[in-house]
């Protein structure tokens, strides 16, 4: 009697085995400084770094940590609600193959862009070409460490976020020193970007990339730099508006039609543009008291591009959308990645509330 095996232990056993076999799922993530997670505080050369007081003041210890934010990226909180691992930085010293296995990791570096001439003035950055040079490079390192077939089964179960393309306007297209400003237009220039984000996208898929997620990009005309570029009033950016709203519909076709065609692939495009600029028009209705302003600014002196020490803050960082001239403050990000699990149907499985 003693070996004869009850259906529950049954039952259990298989789910043991199911579990082992599933193992960890992980995310590799690719982006700009929206997802970057310290990636450009190790590119010592460039100007596009979150290296100082006050990012990260709602972070773990407050100190900065490379985000561009108070406190946490839309990727993580997204991640957090999947009940998946948080990736670290490709360049953080401390990443071997048993940290790649257990949580991935994250390929975003400030001022990268799809196209590799954008932001070719901070001088040191990931473009997405690149980051997907890096990947490769990971998943030749994996494949000696773990074995062939370990490698593939982690790379081919992970989940894989790409994050892009505001860079390619705002630090390229829309700036006259760089010569895509002048040679394109902006529909040659949108379909420009989409058809190098196709290449790619096909490329990481060629890589073993099965469960791809795109984000489109929101109301990057309401960014404060922009509306403050405008000098006669607070208004957005409305032509920058319309630029985002056109790589949001092409990129968005090109997606649906990757999913149709690539053989076991779920590839999906996240795209909260119009809840994003709801927020914004109505700010009161979603719990903020300002959506025009850095909540970190230097006030008379703006724009100064990055938070730094010498920036005041604003009283509650909870009610500012944004935190500094680009980037969005962690509430914003909260709230922008619930609607995007939301609209996505990703069933939340944890729920984190701290940084
Ligand atoms: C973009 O950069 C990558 C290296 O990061 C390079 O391999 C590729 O050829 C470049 N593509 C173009 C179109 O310049
Ligand atoms: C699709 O997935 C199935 C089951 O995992 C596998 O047998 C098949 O080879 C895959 N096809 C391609 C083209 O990857
Ligand atoms: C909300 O905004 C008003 C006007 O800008 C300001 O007087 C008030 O102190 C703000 N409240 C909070 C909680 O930030
Ligand atoms: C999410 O679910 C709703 C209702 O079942 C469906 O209409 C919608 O197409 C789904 N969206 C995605 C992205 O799967
Ligand atoms: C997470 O929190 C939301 C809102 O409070 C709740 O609806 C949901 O059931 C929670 N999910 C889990 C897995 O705890």
């Amino acid at each position: 009697m003693g070996c004869e095996r009850t259906p529950l232990a049954v039952a259990l056993a298989l789910a043991l085995l199911l579990g082992l076999a599933h193992g960890d799922v992980v995310q590799f993530i690719f982006g700009d400084s929206l997802s970057d997670v310290g990636n450009n505080n190790y590119l010592t050369k460039s100007l596009a770094r979150a290296a100082l007081p006050w990012y990260g003041i709602d972070f773990g210890s407050g100190m900065p940590n490379g985000r561009f934010c108070n406190g946490r990226t839309v990727a993580d909180i997204i991640g957090d609600k999947m009940g998946l691992p948080r990736p670290p930085a490709f360049l953080d010293p401390s990443v071997d193959e048993t940290v790649i296995a257990k949580s991935g990791l994250n390929y975003a570096s400030g001022g990268g862009g799809i196209l590799n001439e954008t932001s070719s003035l901070f001088i040191q950055r990931f473009s997405l070409y690149k980051q997907i040079e890096l990947f490769q490079g990971t998943q030749a390192f994996m494949r000696e460490k773990i074995g062939r077939a370990a490698a593939d089964k982690l790379f081919g179960e992970a989940y894989y976020v790409v994050a892009m393309g505001a860079n390619d306007f705002i630090n390229n297209y829309l700036l006259p020193v760089y010569s895509d400003s002048w040679t394109y237009n902006g529909d040659t220039f949108v379909k420009y970007m989409v058809t190098t984000l196709e290449a790619q996208l096909r490329l990481l898929h060629g890589l073993g990339a099965r469960r791809v997620t795109f984000f489109g990009l929101g109301p990057m005309g309401c960014i404060p730099l922009q509306r403050l570029l405008q000098r006669s009033s607070t208004a957005c950016q409305e032509s920058t508006n319309k630029l985002a709203l056109s790589f949001n519909k092409q990129a968005g076709a090109v997606i649906r039609e990757l999913a149709a065609s690539l053989p076991n692939a779920t590839f999906q495009f996240g795209d909260v543009y119009d809840y994003f600029q709801d927020i914004i028009d109505r700010p009161y209705m979603h719990g903020f008291n300002n959506s025009h302003a850095p909540c970190c600014t230097l006030g008379k002196v703006r724009p100064t591009l990055t938070c730094t020490p010498l920036s005041t803050l604003c009283k509650d960082r909870s009610k500012y959308v944004f935190w500094d001239e680009y980037h969005p403050t962690d509430r914003a990000n909260e709230l922008i990645a619930l609607e995007t699990l939301k609209r996505l149907n990703i069933t939340v499985v944890a729920n984190t509330t701290s940084s």
